[in-house]
């Protein structure tokens, strides 16, 4: 690590996480917490100006790449920084037509593009690939609340991964094979572990302290010209490696492709791998479909009564999300938000009832429900249960 990326990397982990929680905690105090407008403008200046000195000496420093590691790990930070600038409003996508950040646009455009990822500060940066020191890993603030929604977004995502890579070992094997039972209930248990981890969050989280203070720092910014959408914990192939291996949702399908192809560069590149292999198989589902007539023989009774338990096991997952953490921490929330505020919720992103709206049909796919409007496996369940025995 070069002198100037390790004292980024210092600053980033403590004057910007001091800057970030004293501003909140400014902007707590307030009747109307949701404005950052005049509020704590010494702060901000400082969180600007420190930010950007130590940004122009890595630009100028130029090739800083000592390997991919290293270099998204300081695309992590400067996005850090940018995000941070963009929640207290030091730069504003919607006032601007390129971001103020010169320095900080060029670094970041710089390392995504030669990297192969969107230029601005991804979920792995803050979960999978967050690098802890001494204990501590890289947060905007010190609110225990940004904790606990970072820990249990990592552990979902965790969770999540473990499933998609038993499932994806499945392929080889065929689903008449011995192992395909053991790798289901792998990915069950982990579905499993991804809903009594989700539960935890939703018991424990603070609804008005996620608002206000932790979600806003993942909302969308612009790099450069270009506005860039927040992050968000599903920026991660597992959770479609599951859809497609499953085969709840299909790749062929406009809204759900469109789905994946605006999430690509939001992803790992070893993720982006896995998922581009995955979106050209066959499903699991469809292969019992086709094995239909071998209902009688004792693997397709034990395997795809495993398979089920698995479909059921996502579905259940998916309907919480939307259902208790969507709802809970996005969708009421914005309905009592101060009215002239309301337009900043899904600045540059979709309106909020278009979120929803797919937010809920990727719900319905996923559990398989009842739709006329959308394609879902619902009838395909349906057969499918018919043909256990008992
Ligand atoms: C996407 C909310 C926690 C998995 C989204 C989106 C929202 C949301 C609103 C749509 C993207 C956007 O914001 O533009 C929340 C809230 C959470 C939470 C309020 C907790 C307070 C989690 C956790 C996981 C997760 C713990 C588990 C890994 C996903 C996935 C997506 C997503 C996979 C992408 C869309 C999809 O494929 O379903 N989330 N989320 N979320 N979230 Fe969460």
């Amino acid at each position: 690590m070069s002198q100037d990326v390790a004292a980024f990397d210092h600053w980033i982990r403590q004057e910007f996480v001091e800057i970030n929680s004293a501003l909140e905690r400014l902007y707590m105090k307030q009747s109307d917490p949701a404005n950052v407008e005049g509020i704590g403008d010494e702060l901000k200046a400082r969180l600007e100006a420190e930010g950007r000195s130590l940004i122009k000496a890595l630009l100028d420093e130029g090739n800083t790449d000592e390997g991919f590691d290293a270099a998204f790990d300081l695309l992590g930070n400067v996005g850090l920084y940018m995000a941070a600038c963009r929640r207290h409003e030091i730069t504003e996508p919607s006032r601007e037509t390129s971001s103020p950040l010169l320095e900080a646009s060029a670094l970041a455009m710089h390392i995504g593009a030669s990297i192969g990822v969107t230029p601005r500060f991804a979920t792995a940066h803050l979960t999978t690939h967050n690098r802890a020191v001494n204990g501590l890993y890289k947060r905007f603030t010190d609110l225990d609340d940004e904790k606990l929604f970072v820990d249990y977004n990592t552990k979902g995502i965790l969770a999540y991964k473990r499933a998609a890579d038993a499932l994806l070992k499945i392929k080889p094997l065929g689903i008449s094979h011995p192992m395909t039972a053991e790798l289901l209930e792998v990915a069950r248990v982990a579905l499993e572990q991804v809903i009594a981890s989700n539960q935890i969050l939703f018991d424990r989280l603070d609804t008005q302290a996620f608002f206000n203070s932790v979600r806003p720092y993942y909302k969308p910014y612009r790099v450069g010209q270009q506005v860039y959408r927040g992050a968000n914990a599903g920026d991660f192939a597992g959770i479609n490696v599951i859809d497609l291996q499953l085969g709840l949702c299909f790749a062929n399908e406009s809204a759900y492709s469109q789905l994946l192809v605006d999430k690509f560069l939001y992803m790992m590149p070893e993720d982006q791998r896995i998922l581009r292999d995955c979106m050209r198989r066959t499903s699991l589902m469809d292969d019992f479909l086709a094995a239909m007539e071998m209902r009688d023989q004792p693997w397709y009774q034990e395997n795809l009564a495993q398979f089920l338990r698995v479909c059921d096991a996502h579905g259940q997952g998916a309907i919480q999300h939307h259902d208790q953490l969507v709802e809970k921490y996005i969708a009421q929330p914005a309905k009592q938000m101060e009215t002239q505020h309301i337009d900043k919720v899904t600045a540059s992103g979709p309106p909020l009832p278009v979120l929803l709206g797919a937010l809920e049909k990727l719900r319905d796919r996923r559990a398989a429900a009842k739709r006329e409007d959308i394609r879902t496996r619902f009838d395909d369940i349906a057969r499918l249960r018919a043909s256990l025995e008992g």
